[in-house]
Formats: C-alpha cells, structure tokens, sequence
C-alpha cells in the first residue's frame, strides 16, 4: 500500500491595492449597494492597477507561502497556476512566476479551468507528486479578473474582482490520515453557453468579455457542489460531521449559505470573504484559506472542505487535513 501523502505546509496571498466599492461603481454603472448586497453578499471588491498583471499578484502570493513554509524558490519541483487572465496567450503565467522565484528546476504550467481552476491544480499537483515528479510543489490561483468584465454589463460586472492564492504542497511518508485526503473533479462542455469569455486566439476575434446566464449558472452551482462535495466525504471514507472548516469558491453568498444548510455546518465553521474579495475565479479559494489561516481560525490539523464550479462547466471538491504532522 503507498503510504505516501502530499501535505499542504503552508498558504499565502495576495490583493492589489485599489479597492473599489459597490457605491464606487454606481457611478458609472446603473445598479446600487442595496442590490449588490442582498443579491450576492459583496460589498467590495480589489482591482489590479494599470501596470500590475497576474504574474505579479501570483508572484506576491508565492512568495509569502515559500516564507510560511520555509522554503525557497530552489527547493520547488513543480509549479501549477491556475488562471483564466494569463498575462499573455503564452508563455504560461507559471513560467514567469518561475523565473520570478528562482524555482531553477521546476516544471511549471497552467490549467485553466476559471473558477475551479484551484480545485483542478491542486489535483494535478497531488497526482504529480504521487507519481514521482517531484517532492515540493506550488500550487496557485491568480487572476486579473477585471480585464474581462464589460463595464457597461451590470449583471457580471459587479460579481468579480482581482487577487491571488498559493499554497505549498509536500510530500511525506507515513502520515495517512494528513494532506489530501480526497479529491473530485468533474465536467461537462454541454453547459458552455451559461458561462464563457466571447472571443480568443482561434475564435477570430480578441478576447471579449464575461457572458453568464446568472439564474441557471446558480442552479447548477447548488446542485453540484452539493453532489461532489458527497462524493468527497465518500471518497475519504468520512462524514460532514468531521469537517472542521468549510473554504468554498466565493462567487456569492447565497451560494455559500445553501451548501453550508446542506451540508449541515455550522455557520461559524464556514469562511466567507465575498463581501470583501467578491468573485476572483480561480484564485477565491486560496485567498479565503490565506485569510482564515492568518487570523488563526484555521489550525495547523484541521479538516478544511473546499468546493468550486467555474465556466465549461468544470466543478470538483477536495478534503484537505491542512499543514503538517512533524
Ligand atoms: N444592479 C441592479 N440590478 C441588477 C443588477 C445590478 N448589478 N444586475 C441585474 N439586475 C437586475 C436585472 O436586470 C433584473 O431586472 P428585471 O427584473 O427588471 O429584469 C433583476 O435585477 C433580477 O436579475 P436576475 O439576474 O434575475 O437576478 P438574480 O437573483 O438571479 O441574481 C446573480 C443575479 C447575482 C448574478 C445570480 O444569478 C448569481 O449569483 N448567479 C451565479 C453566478 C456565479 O456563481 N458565477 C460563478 C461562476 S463565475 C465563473 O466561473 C467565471
């Protein structure tokens, strides 16, 4: 039996600057703070400058996770970002982050799978360690989200803003109950037209902008997290009862809300930060973890549950026992 566990040692993140409020955006767009509460839990959001790219956000995000592990760049093996807002077409915004942290040997690349993008990496990289790619990985979210938003679209443009999220993954022997402890992903390309970016490379055009279908995108998003998060408890053989911490994609309170009743959590063992982060795609859910590590309410053993759905649609979930037993 392999005994071998891929450990998640440490977090870290990252958020631009410039917050922009929901009464910052009613002057430019008809809708109100009223309405952007009630519908989605979001008061704020932050926005990368005109200068600042998603290689930076995940750069910054990297770093403060190789400190929290006390590693460097050098001792990394592998490297997966998941992003939807490359800072180019290519070369992939992993291989900057690369250069940028001196990680000399490692492999480095992206998945893009938007917001469940962090779910899918994390998944790559656990299955890349167990089979012998390397001992040491980066996993990060980024993104500028920002850049595809229509500005003039109230019904996406007040849903998304713009960060990053990294955690160290590590391998160790002999602590079975520790690291990952299930992980899974689904997809189904049926569901394109709810959710895309009109435009890109192949399609004759530039890329465009966010195009949602918010009511059916909402159903599915309830109905599918709460089935895979089911077969993520089944998979590590546990129950929700044994989940410390709930850490879900943060696109919208409701959402958050209807799969903590679901799942039967208390509300107090769920970390929101959609009222102050908003939507940031594949990097939502290393930013919340980030957020509830740093204020101590997640600790160093805990159960943490994590769940996401994104555009294709692509969704999955994973159990995580974070940090390390040593
Ligand atoms: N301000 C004011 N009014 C608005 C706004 C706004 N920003 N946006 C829409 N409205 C209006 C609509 O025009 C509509 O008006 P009407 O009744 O006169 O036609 C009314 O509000 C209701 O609109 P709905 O779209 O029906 O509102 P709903 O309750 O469905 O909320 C929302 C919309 C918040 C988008 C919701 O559907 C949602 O959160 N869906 C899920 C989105 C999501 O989770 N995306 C995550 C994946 S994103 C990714 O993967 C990249």
């Amino acid at each position: 039996m392999n005994n071998s566990r891929v450990l998640m040692t440490a977090v870290g993140s990252y958020l631009p600057a410039n917050i922009v409020s929901n009464e910052d955006l009613s002057s430019f767009v008809d809708t109100d703070d009223v309405w952007i509460r009630r519908r989605t839990g979001i008061a704020q959001r932050h926005i990368v400058a005109e200068d600042e790219t998603t290689a930076d956000l995940a750069q910054h995000a990297a770093k403060k996770a190789l400190t929290n592990a006390g590693l460097s760049g050098g001792d990394i093996d592998l490297i997966v970002v998941a992003t939807t807002t490359p800072d180019n077409t290519f070369p992939s915004t992993a291989t900057k982050l690369q250069h940028a942290i001196g990680a000399k040997r490692a492999i480095a690349f992206d998945v893009q799978a938007v917001c469940a993008g962090f779910v899918y990496a994390l998944d790559i990289a656990e299955a890349m360690i167990q089979s012998g790619r390397g001992r040491r990985a980066l996993v990060v979210g980024a993104e500028s989200f920002s850049k595809l938003l229509d500005w003039e679209d109230r019904s996406t443009c007040v849903l998304f803003g713009d960060g990053a999220g990294a955690v160290v993954l590590e391998l160790a022997e002999n602590y079975n109950d520790w690291g990952i402890l299930s992980s899974v992903l689904h997809s189904d390309g049926a569901f394109r037209d709810i959710l895309y970016v009109d435009g890109g490379p192949s399609s004759n055009s530039l890329v465009g902008h966010v195009r949602m279908e918010g009511k059916e995108v909402f159903r599915h998003a309830v109905e599918k997290l709460a089935a895979v998060m089911d077969e993520a408890l089944a998979a590590a053989q546990m129950d929700a009862t044994q989940i410390d911490w709930l850490v879900p994609h943060q696109a919208n309170i409701r959402i958050i809300d209807a799969m903590q009743k679901k799942m039967g959590m208390a509300s107090d063992r769920v970390v929101r930060t959609v009222e102050q982060h908003a939507n940031t795609s594949a990097a939502s859910i290393p930013l919340a973890l980030a957020v509830a590590v740093d204020d101590g309410r997640i600790k160093n053993g805990d159960v943490v549950a994590m769940e996401a759905i994104g555009g294709g649609l692509v969704w999955g979930a994973a159990l995580v026992r974070f940090g390390k037993p040593y």
